[in-house]
């Protein structure tokens, strides 16, 4: 597997795909997620990790974002497109969505 350059990335998402996380749909989400930066285009700019537990079970699925520090609850698939949108395009905290810490 070749080396990914990771030298232009301006975000990382770690998408939560503990087992609570994906009995709500994380698996899902994260490949939304993959696919809304690939349709923008903005591989070389966001990595995405898959985690285990994040300890947030109940607010999940789970991302949190760095820079930052933004822990963003409840992203169903349905929701991902919007979050890369509004974090990653907007550079907006999504605060609705924003699990405060
Ligand atoms: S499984 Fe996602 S926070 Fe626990």
């Amino acid at each position: 597997m070749a080396i990914k350059d990771l030298s232009n990335v301006e975000h990382v998402l770690f998408i939560c795909n503990g087992g609570t996380c994906l009995g709500k749909g994380s698996d899902e989400t994260t490949n939304q997620i993959r696919k809304s930066i690939a349709d923008r285009d903005m591989n070389d700019n966001i990595h995405t990790i898959r985690t285990k537990c994040t300890g947030q079970c109940i607010h999940g699925p789970m991302v949190f974002a760095s820079p930052g520090n933004i822990w963003y609850k409840g992203i169903v698939p349905e929701l991902s497109d919007e979050l890369v949108e509004r974090h990653v395009v907007q550079k907006e905290i999504w605060q609705e969505q924003q699990l405060p810490w």
